[in-house]
């Protein structure tokens, strides 16, 4: 059961836990998390669900697809070397503690 820190663009922080397998558009929205809307469901259509992923983590996540890298090509915040979509990113075990920042154009 993976701990996910999520931090908000005006310094507001929550750790949240999360399940093996879900992505971190789903923890997002379990929680009621403002900072992802998820309006296409984690289908990988919509980038309402960008986020920006703590470095130190960036070598352990799942790798990117064509799919994931065009639509953040077109996120309302700025495209970062840590961008991912939260949908893309399924968490597993090792992923404890993982550090992930919402855009602010998402709060
Ligand atoms: S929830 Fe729509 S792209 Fe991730």
């Amino acid at each position: 059961m993976p701990t996910v820190i999520f931090n908000f663009s005006d310094d507001r922080q929550q750790v949240v836990e999360a399940a093996a397998g879900q992505t971190l558009m789903q923890v997002a929205a379990n929680h009621g998390l403002e900072g992802i809307l998820g309006d296409c469901g984690g289908a990988c259509q919509c980038a309402t669900c960008h986020v920006y992923i703590d470095e130190s983590w960036l070598d352990r996540l799942p790798e990117m697809d064509g799919m994931e890298d065009d639509m953040l090509e077109g996120v309302a915040a700025p495209r970062l070397a840590q961008s991912r979509l939260g949908c893309c990113v399924t968490l597993q075990a090792e992923h404890e503690g993982m550090a992930v920042t919402f855009p602010p154009t998402q709060i």
